[in-house]
């Protein structure tokens, strides 16, 4: 059969569809780009708020209504939103042939075959005492993902995550340099490990099992892991996200200035500046803790980009506690801003206090902190005018085919012109000459690594 996935949410989301395409690829099915050359058709949804469930089930019930013209055409849904509504699902797309949860990828093919036989309605949700994660990739990717922790633990209160993809479970370190031996072999020069807390890492199960600190000293359980990752022969670039406040400690910083190849940048979302709203939201840090962890990553690395999130319209949140996030943006300086609009998701506990800023005070607090997050991000970006920037070269820029595009190590987009003969997957120094908010121009200094 040929199949096609549409992937809605978090790189979670990305590494799961290529997990689940690579095992459908391994059962003898065919990935396809157009739906109408598809046989199957799978959703992978996102839940993390309202506005994404209704992309997903939007999307569901069109290629369900579909069927009128192709007959026979399967769909399915996958990740995080199934995991929530289960059975209700079928309620809502009466057409679906079946629903797979989180934490289930590898039951894909054995739900695909199923449907394709006519056996009726389909499910298959995870289940937390199962913690089998597929390893399989796509080759020939140049980047790719590596989940190193499933779940989450820390329950902040907004997030439906914890729910959606359960506790935390840590995969031993053998199988996940295993997999990056794999991808390595491959081709593959540029490694992101995932997890939604990324630095949770080994904190709740003791997978270095007691061994003694390892050559560069380091004992605590996710430096260790970057350690491990990093000494691998032929890769070029390890990152990870998400980060927390909690996990950047001086040994964090110190694996992220000596370790080879981890990329000076961490996605570390802050979600708000005001303690009051931290509290509210459960983050477990103040605003002061966090300013302290970005400094202890500066001090280490000095050119560490540093990313965040911001949830706007928190319930209860004040023009005053808007203020003090406007402010704690101006005072790290984020090279990016993920900014969100307050969704409640049920069965939070957020979701018992009102949602009581209005909808376009939420629209307004949102633009202005767009606002403020460009002329930051631009003028950290104009800092980088003049300087060098390693670059991993990705190929032709989508915009302009004679440009070149990839990114430094602070995950920056950076353009330039290539030289005859210019290679993909290959470390280049570009000399920055211009910058836009969210993205970098410059000139080939040299070419290789
Ligand atoms: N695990 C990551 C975040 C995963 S969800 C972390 O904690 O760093 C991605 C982002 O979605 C969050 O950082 C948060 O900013 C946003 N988000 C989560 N739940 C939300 C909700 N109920 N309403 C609005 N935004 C939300
Ligand atoms: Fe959600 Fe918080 Fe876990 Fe991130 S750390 S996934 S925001 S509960
Ligand atoms: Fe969405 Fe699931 Fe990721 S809820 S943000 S796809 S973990």
């Amino acid at each position: 059969m040929t199949f096609l996935i549409h992937t809605y949410g978090c790189q979670m989301n990305v590494r799961d569809t290529e997990a689940v395409t690579a095992l459908l690829v391994a059962a003898g099915h065919t990935p396809v780009a157009l739906e109408a050359e598809a046989d199957a058709i799978i959703v992978n949804s996102c839940s993390v708020r309202g506005k994404a469930e209704d992309k997903a089930i939007g999307k569901l019930r069109q290629l369900a209504a579909g069927k009128r013209k192709h007959p026979g055409r399967i769909v399915g849904a996958m990740g995080c939103m199934s995991q929530r509504l289960g059975p209700e699902l079928f309620k809502l797309v009466p057409r679906l042939d079946f629903a797979a949860g989180t934490r289930s990828e590898r039951h894909m093919p054995r739900l695909v075959a199923a449907a394709a036989a006519g056996a009726g309605r389909q499910l298959a949700l995870g289940t937390v005492d199962d913690p089998e994660v597929p390893h399989l990739h796509q080759p020939g990717s140049m980047s790719a993902y590596v989940t190193v922790l499933l779940g989450c633990n820390r329950r902040c209160s907004y997030c439906i995550v914890p729910d959606v993809r359960g506790p935390e479970y840590s995969r031993p370190p053998s199988e996940i340099l295993d997999e990056a031996r794999a991808l390595i072999a491959a081709g593959t020069s540029e490694i992101t490990l995932l997890g939604q807390s990324v630095l949770n890492y080994g904190r709740t199960r003791d997978v270095w099992q007691g061994a003694p600190p390892s050559a560069g000293g380091y004992r605590e359980p996710f430096p260790r892991l970057l350690e491990a990752v990093s000494a691998l022969p032929g890769l070029r670039r390890l990152r990870f996200t998400s980060g927390h406040p909690s996990g950047c400690t001086e040994q964090l910083a110190r694996a992220m200035r000596e370790l080879p190849c981890v990329c000076a940048h961490l996605h570390l979302p802050v979600q708000s500046g005001s303690d009051r709203i931290l509290g509210l939201m459960r983050r477990g840090y103040k605003a002061e803790d966090y300013v302290a962890a970005v400094a202890r990553l500066r001090a280490a690395v000095p050119d560490c980009a540093i990313t965040s999130d911001t949830i706007v319209g928190f319930p209860t949140e004040t023009e005053a506690d808007f203020e003090a996030t406007r402010a704690l943006m101006a005072r790290v300086g984020f090279d990016n801003t993920f900014i969100f609009k307050y969704s409640p998701r049920p069965g939070t506990p957020a979701a018992e206090m009102a949602d009581d800023v209005p909808a376009e005070v939420k629209e307004h607090r949102n633009r202005v902190l767009l606002e403020d997050q460009d002329r930051i991000g631009l003028a950290l970006n104009e800092a980088w005018v003049g300087r060098v920037a390693e670059v991993l070269t990705e190929g032709p820029s989508l915009r302009n085919a004679a440009r070149w595009a990839g990114r430094s190590s602070q995950n920056k987009i950076v353009i330039f012109a290539p030289r005859p003969g210019m290679a993909v997957n290959d470390l280049a120094r570009v000399r920055v000459t211009r910058a836009k908010p969210q993205t970098l121009y410059g000139k080939l200094v040299e070419q290789g690594a």
